[in-house]
């Protein structure tokens, strides 16, 4: 059995091959029937002719519909008119499944689409982007094995909050209330202390009252943390990691980038090392392009667009001031209210993709941070016994692995990056 791209290729022609897939296309015209054919790998010509079968096998493929599934066998041939250049003369067929009627169609409303995701994710397109997204994951986890980071698990059922407690999700836990986590940051904390340098892929849930195109309420999580690192040691090997993860995806996903239409030549010229801007200097910066914000803004999606759409590479941007960030981010010790921490903003509009920076380290600090937040440090003990036993100075960052896709893809919304999004109005199917 033959995966159909490797026959697409000339030392194919006159070879008898068999390939198994779903029909794409097909079109009849009495003698003759032509199924274009699609398995995970590419779509094929393959023609039905009674030439080389007979009245029963003619009848039963000229009457197949979009998505039976069949095997067929027959010699390659080139055929420059098929839409890809080669085409399969059917001489033998095995049909596994005719299908009543495919629900898919052109010009679909989107609900309708998302209510039938289960079908809908067989498209050409999505694939192509399925197909990035599994590169993406992988290089992102083989670049810090590279890196000698040591890969690590944190509990989804958690009962303290990372990032504030306005988008938890509560869980009834054999009667207990518990949460689930919006980040394993503080998990992997705890992990460096014996391995130094651990990351972890998990999903992360937030319930995000935002209806954005860029918030899943269930989204995956790329987190690593570090032991000694500083916040621009953090940034070095996170720029790395990105530089790395597009090289990847050119390497692996050409085929599937242009299927989607991606401008392959804005991921070509991404270069590192990324700009460093601190927050101040970004917000005055943002006013000569002619918005209006002032220092203390938070930077929201719209405000991250109007900036990053004047950029062609990703910017770091530094020095948040102190109320913009949740409470383990360590202060700058020279520029009081602002923080050690970081934010990768990508281009093309695209913005944060990124949150990572310095941890306090100190325990008395970590201790007034907490209160300050309204946070009782007893349901931290164990986040604050890291203060006590053997501190370091520590830093990590979390990158939304599906707001990278959506980027690396040029999607216009976070929904086309995951194949069963979660948002404020869908859990199903
Ligand atoms: O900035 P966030 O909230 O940072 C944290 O959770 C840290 N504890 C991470 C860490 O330092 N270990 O989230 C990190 C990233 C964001 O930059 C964004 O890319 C993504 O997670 N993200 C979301 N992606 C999709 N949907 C959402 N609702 C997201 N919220 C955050």
């Amino acid at each position: 059995m033959e995966k159909i791209r490797e026959i697409l290729s000339d030392n194919f022609i006159g070879k008898e091959v068999s390939i198994r897939g779903w029909v794409y296309r097909i079109r009849s015209s009495g003698k003759i029937t032509f199924i274009v054919l699609r398995d995970s790998t590419e779509i094929i010509q393959c023609v039905a002719s009674s030439e080389n079968l007979n009245e029963a096998e003619m009848k039963d493929l000229s009457s197949l519909t979009v998505e039976s599934s069949l095997e067929v066998s027959g010699k390659i041939r080139k055929e420059p008119r098929a839409v890809t250049g080669y085409e399969l003369s059917i001489s033998a067929c095995k049909i596994y499944e005719r299908n009543e009627n495919f629900p898919i169609t052109r010009d679909l409303g989107e609900e309708f689409l998302l209510d039938n995701r289960h079908l809908w994710l067989r498209s050409r397109e999505f694939t192509a982007v399925l197909k990035i997204r599994s590169t993406v994951f992988k290089a992102f986890t083989d670049y810090f094995y590279g890196e000698e980071y040591y890969q690590v698990q944190a509990p989804m059922f958690v009962s303290t909050a990372t990032e504030g407690g306005s988008s938890l999700f509560n869980v009834d836990y054999f009667g207990e209330k518990v949460n689930l986590t919006q980040s394993s940051q503080f998990y992997l904390e705890t992990m460096i202390f014996s391995l130094e340098k651990v990351f972890t892929i998990a999903p992360s849930f937030r319930a995000e009252k935002s209806r954005t195109r860029r918030h899943l309420t269930e989204y995956w999580h790329a987190e690593g943390e570090a032991a000694w690192y500083s916040n621009e040691d953090m940034m070095e090997d996170e720029e790395k990691m990105i530089k790395f993860i597009i090289d990847e995806v050119l390497k692996n996903n050409l085929e599937d980038l242009k299927l989607i239409n991606r401008d392959i030549g804005k991921l070509t010229n991404i270069k590192v090392p990324f700009q460093r801007i601190k927050y101040r200097d970004l917000i005055n910066k943002s006013n000569e392009f002619g918005m209006n914000l002032k220092y203390g803004d938070d930077l929201g999606a719209d405000e991250e667009y109007g900036i990053m759409v004047h950029f062609d590479n990703p910017i770091f941007v530094t020095d948040y001031p102190d109320a913009l960030k949740t409470f383990y981010h360590r202060p700058d010790p020279d520029s009081p209210g602002e923080l050690l921490c970081h934010d990768l903003l990508a281009p093309e509009g695209y913005g944060e993709i990124l949150g990572g920076g310095e941890r306090i380290y100190d325990l008395n600090e970590m201790l007034e941070r907490i209160k300050k937040n309204g946070l009782n440090p007893e349901d931290y003990y164990w986040y604050v016994d890291l203060r006590r036993y053997g501190s370091i100075p520590h830093s990590g960052f979390g990158l939304g692995l599906d707001r990278l896709v959506m980027w690396i893809c040029g999607l216009s919304n976070i929904r086309e990056t995951i194949p069963y999004p979660r948002t404020i109005r869908r859990v199903k199917p």
